[in-house]
């Protein structure tokens, strides 16, 4: 049976749109975390906590990929986050500190690979170059952060696995061990575990990191501990958190949210303006540290490195 859930994503027209000229802090957690409006206030005041726990980590920084915004404040970012594992609110920090055990943690590398592998996530930390990248980060709810992610490229991955020709997509799961999410336990109706993918050529570009670190430090738990995605160039909901498994196949993985609700959340769903969501305009955003309304940018600003993987894809739902 197909569960229908309304996410907390789904912002009204209203709370999304230019109104928001007026917006303030309040306004806009009302407008984004709905019913759970409470939760984050809640969870704010504790959420900075994690900062304190973690490894210090640093990498050189990829000067390809500087960028023009403010860095997000770290103790923003760790008041803000969406990780349903935990709740349907942005106050999960808390909750995600004190519940999720980040190491010691396996990832497997599986499908159509030569050999499997099993890995510690520091053992495949071990065999990476890092480096530290500021990615701007779009959410499909209308809000942006900029944030100093320590990691290493996909494309790193996919080499280490060394892939079948037959691999046509990279599926990647979320762990789904209700002892380390509450939220997984008291949300059963949710599809569980979290799963997200890519194209094999997206895998490819220079662009997809894979995430352990950030602001300096090990990744927090609230962000993806201990290993995360991001593709700066689609909806922040592509970027799945605490991967144990990447698996390489010949048939195109449907997300958690996909699975919900595919004309609202697709496979592609590459940031652009012009394509509203089916609910609210995706025209500009919310910088979130500044409460600045921005014109969203295609494919986020990374037309250049990116817009080639889509050439003579026009018949495409692309962007949603
Ligand atoms: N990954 C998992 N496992 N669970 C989630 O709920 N939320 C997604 C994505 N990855 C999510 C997830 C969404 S909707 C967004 S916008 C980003 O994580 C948020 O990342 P951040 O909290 O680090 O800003």
């Amino acid at each position: 049976m197909l569960i229908r859930v309304k996410p907390s994503w789904a912002v009204s027209e209203a709370s999304a749109t230019p109104e928001a000229t007026y917006l303030n802090r309040r306004a806009l957690l009302a407008g984004l975390a709905g019913t759970a409006l409470a939760a984050p206030f809640a969870g704010m005041a504790t959420g900075a906590r994690a900062a304190t726990e973690r490894l210090a980590m640093s990498a050189p920084r990829n000067a390809a990929y500087q960028i023009e915004r403010e860095i997000t404040p770290e103790a923003e970012n760790l008041k803000f986050n969406n990780f349903y594992e935990y709740g349907s609110h942005k106050g999960i920090g808390p909750d995600a500190e004190t519940q999720l055990k980040p190491r010691p943690w396996q990832v497997v590398i599986d499908g159509l690979v030569d050999k499997p592998l099993t890995l510690d996530v520091d053992e495949l930390i071990g065999k990476m170059t890092l480096e530290e990248r500021l990615y701007r980060h779009r959410c499909v709810e209308g809000w942006s952060m900029t944030v100093p992610w320590i990691g290493f490229p996909v494309k790193a991955l996919v080499d280490l696995a060394a892939p079948l020709s037959s691999a046509k997509y990279l599926r990647m799961e979320t762990f789904s061990d209700p002892e380390l999410a509450s939220g997984i336990r008291t949300q059963p109706w949710y599809p569980w575990p979290y799963v997200e993918g890519m194209t094999i050529e997206e895998a490819g570009n220079d662009l997809g990191f894979l995430v352990v670190g950030a602001y300096g430090k090990q990744v927090a738990n609230q962000m993806g501990a201990p290993i995360r995605l991001h593709l700066p160039w689609k909806y922040g909901f592509k970027s799945l958190k605490s991967i144990v498994k990447f698996t390489f196949t010949d048939t195109r993985p449907v997300g958690l949210w996909e699975t919900i609700a595919a004309n609202e959340y697709g496979f592609w769903a590459n940031v652009n303006p012009e394509v509203p969501h089916p609910r609210w305009s995706q025209a500009s955003e919310i910088v979130l540290h500044t409460m600045e309304r921005v014109p969203t940018q295609l494919f986020n600003g990374y037309g250049e490195q990116v817009a080639s993987l889509y050439a003579g894809m026009e018949g495409e739902m692309l962007y949603r």
